[in-house]
């Protein structure tokens, strides 16, 4: 196609995608010796016996998957207390994040997120026409109630909320949530990507509260990023109409298979939870003897503020030269933190030996630079 008719066809297109000025990401996957602490993801392997539900359902690759994720959503509704019509199961908790933009925004309309928050929401709003008003309460440690119920939060169709949050990994009160979910009449989206290493969640609240949307992921706890599970769980009526725009055949066997597997084997997780738990506090210590001031966190990951001197930009590329990743975010209430998965106990060995390598050359830069 020539540059001209290129143009020409691009012009013509709805804005929704020309307002995203860059191209996806198309870095290829780090080579397998980088340790990646970048993404939050649970660095074990599955339990053998969810594994090998995953083998007998290549089995039936020919065929379509189970249509509307029934049998998934029946597990996931015994599990945790519910209904199979209080669930809609997703590719990932992304995928439902992206089925509630569209179902409940028009462009124009106004969606509030704690600042900071995950920062894919502001894709989805831009999207979708519609504006991401972030609610600044950077590390709170409470929910900023009246902002949220007062403000022009108020007029938002729905209140993103993550808990623990990403990126700081900080936690609120579940009861400060129930006093939201009971004033106000918003619908309220509760992320709960990271909640099985916090001390508390929001399930009981489903039955309750008919204007909660609760997101759950096996991504982060259940080490099943790269298969794509996801749930929604909410009133039969936000189920539904969730449940209508969603692609067919969203998921697919091997999702089914190890979803429903994990969720009759969650027992087998205890162990990893609380070794994410035990490391998460073997890192923060390690960090703050470096320098690096680390938010507690209730998450399988660390926001560390940098020391003195270099950025989070900096430090995360330093850390790249010696085969570490780590994210860095360039809002501007994080450009001094980088944020650190917890990975294997060798893993973190490794990072925290990188970041005090990093330090070494820094400080005798400094006291050369001083000496000149
Ligand atoms: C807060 C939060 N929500 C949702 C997700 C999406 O998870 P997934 O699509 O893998 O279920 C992530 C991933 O990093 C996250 O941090």
């Amino acid at each position: 196609m020539s540059d001209a008719k290129l143009q020409a066809v691009l012009s013509s297109l709805s804005p929704a995608a020309r307002q995203l000025d860059a191209l996806p990401c198309d870095r290829p996957a780090p080579a397998t010796d980088y340790i990646k602490l970048n993404t939050n993801e649970n660095p074990f392997p599955l339990p053998t016996i969810v594994w090998q539900s995953a083998i007998a359902a290549l089995e039936r690759q020919y065929l379509y998957p189970e249509e509307d994720n029934i049998s998934l959503r029946e597990a996931a509704a015994n599990a945790y207390g519910l209904t199979k019509d209080h669930v809609i199961a997703g590719n990932g908790s992304s995928e439902l994040l992206g089925l509630i933009y569209r179902a409940f925004l028009a462009p124009g309309d106004s969606v509030a997120m704690i600042s900071p928050g995950f920062s894919f929401n502001r894709k989805l709003a831009m999207l979708q026409g519609a504006q991401l008003l972030e609610i600044g309460t950077s590390e709170a440690r409470s929910l900023p109630l009246e902002q949220l119920l007062l403000g022009p939060a108020n007029n938002a169709k729905f209140i993103l909320l993550a808990n623990p949050n990403n990126p700081t990994g900080t936690f609120v009160p579940v009861a400060d949530i129930e006093c939201l979910l009971a004033q106000s009449n918003r619908l309220i989206v509760l992320d709960e990507a990271y909640v099985d290493f916090a001390p508390d969640n929001g399930l009981r609240l489903v039955s309750r509260y008919p204007n909660l949307l609760l997101l759950r992921t096996f991504s982060k706890s259940y080490a099943a990023a790269g298969i794509r599970v996801g749930f929604g769980f909410g009133h039969p009526e936000l189920i539904g109409r969730l449940r209508n725009i969603q692609n067919v055949f969203n998921m697919n066997v091997v999702g089914h298979a190890i979803g429903t597997s994990i969720l009759a084997h969650r027992a087998a997780y205890e162990e990893n939870h609380q070794y994410i738990r035990h490391e998460r506090q073997r890192v923060t210590t390690a960090l703050a003897q470096l320098g690096f001031s680390v938010t507690p966190s209730y998450a399988n990951f660390l926001l560390a503020r940098v020391p003195e001197g270099k950025d989070g930009r900096w430090w995360q590329a330093a850390l790249e030269t010696q085969k570490i990743l780590v994210a860095f975010f360039p809002d501007k209430s994080l450009g001094d933190c980088i944020r650190v998965s917890i990975g294997t106990e060798t893993q973190m060995d490794a990072f925290l030996a990188a970041v005090g390598h990093i330090s070494e050359i820094l400080r005798s830069g400094r006291s050369r630079a001083s000496r000149s």
